[in-house]
């Protein structure tokens, strides 16, 4: 059923405006959005198709092709269904910010499952401000609508994330990736290849990251910021953090992962720019180790369908995402990426491709 189906279906009219906005796979740069440091997305082909019509009254309704029956609540309140949670406190920011006086009738058409490390949450809070952008008539940015859905996330939600998500997902274009500077949001968009894939593939493990391990790691690079007196991390050097005696050697490692990985991502974007797949691939392998051993928010099945993807031919491979679970992405040359597959999810039942 498409969403104006949907859409006349559970709530008997026609819905006001249908958005898509897709999910995002990062190629590189992880956990670095919220330490002063530039990360490297591309947007899916797949996303959260959302139809929207504003009311008469102060209630928010959210009905979901993924979710039997219809959440229902006032702005105010809580919403009645856990799951429609970002769409609802979305519609609360836009009253708080005064885009809205009203509550709306909210459809959503989602194939980004959650708990993958795809931006779901993040693609269904951009999609509801831009489709009310389009119905209230107002002209703020892209990049304002990503600021924004941030915002639910830290604000209202409780996740501690960057802007990495948003941005990508209100921002980025299919079929190329986005070299983003998280502090100035400067960012430039650079064609993905023809010849080399970059295969998401689900490890069958799912979790929330706000079920507290990202808070954690979060909280971890506070304490740094704190330490050190800045909040750019992804800028200090390896001899700063080695200087560092009193700081805990856990955090001491958080902050490497934050300075390695800027560095690799940077030049992961260069190799991209080049089209120099080998060298890209030898900066995502290099991003998995400091994931795992620095950063430590990897999970062992992640570990070994990192390991089974190069061994069967990946120019590189990592974890993607928030981590602790959700998908991997790996860079294989076209040509040989239906062998590659098959032997991947040969070894790896629970697996699944993505895109
Ligand atoms: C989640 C967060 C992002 C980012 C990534 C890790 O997706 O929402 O802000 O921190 O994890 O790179």
């Amino acid at each position: 059923m498409n969403i104006e189906a949907i859409f006349a279906q559970k709530f008997g009219t026609e819905p006001q405006a249908c958005v898509f906005v897709p999910g995002r796979v990062n190629l590189i740069g992880e956990h670095i959005d919220y330490n002063g440091g530039r990360v490297l997305p591309h947007a899916l082909h797949r996303g959260v198709t959302l139809a929207l019509s504003l009311r008469s009254d102060d209630v928010v309704r959210v009905a979901s092709d993924r979710f039997e029956g219809v959440s229902e609540a006032r702005t105010a309140d809580e919403p009645t269904d856990s799951w429609a949670k970002y769409a609802h406190y979305t519609m609360r920011l836009a009253k708080d910010i005064g885009w809205i006086s009203s509550g709306a009738d909210i459809g959503i058409i989602s194939n980004l499952s959650d708990g993958a490390g795809l931006s779901s949450s993040a693609a269904l809070c951009v999609a509801v401000l831009k489709a009310l952008r389009e119905v209230t008539g107002r002209s703020e940015s892209d990049v304002e609508i990503a600021q924004f859905a941030r915002r639910v996330e830290n604000d209202y939600i409780g996740m501690p994330c960057g802007i990495m998500d948003q941005m990508a997902v209100a921002v980025a274009k299919p079929g190329e990736a986005l070299f983003l500077d998280t502090g100035s949001l400067d960012y430039d968009s650079i064609p993905l290849p023809e010849d080399v894939s970059f295969m998401v593939i689900h490890s069958g493990v799912h979790r929330e990251l706000a079920d507290g391990r990202y808070k954690q790691r979060a909280d971890e690079c506070l304490e740094a910021k704190s330490y050190f007196g800045t909040d750019d991390l992804c800028h200090l050097t390896l001899d700063q953090v080695e200087g560092a005696v009193d700081l805990a050697e856990n955090v001491k490692r958080r902050v490497r992962h934050c300075i390695t990985e800027h560095e690799r991502t940077v030049q992961a974007a260069s190799h991209l720019r080049a089209r120099d797949f080998v060298r890209f691939g030898e900066s995502m392998n290099a991003s998995h180790v400091s994931m795992r051993d620095d950063f430590e928010m990897s999970v062992p099945a992640i570990d070994r369908l990192v390991e089974s993807a190069v061994e069967a031919g990946a120019l590189g491979a990592r974890l993607t995402g928030g981590g602790f679970g959700g998908c991997i992405v790996a860079a294989v040359p076209v040509d040989a990426s239906e062998v590659w597959l098959g032997k991947v999810l040969a070894q790896h039942p629970d697996a699944f491709l993505v895109e």
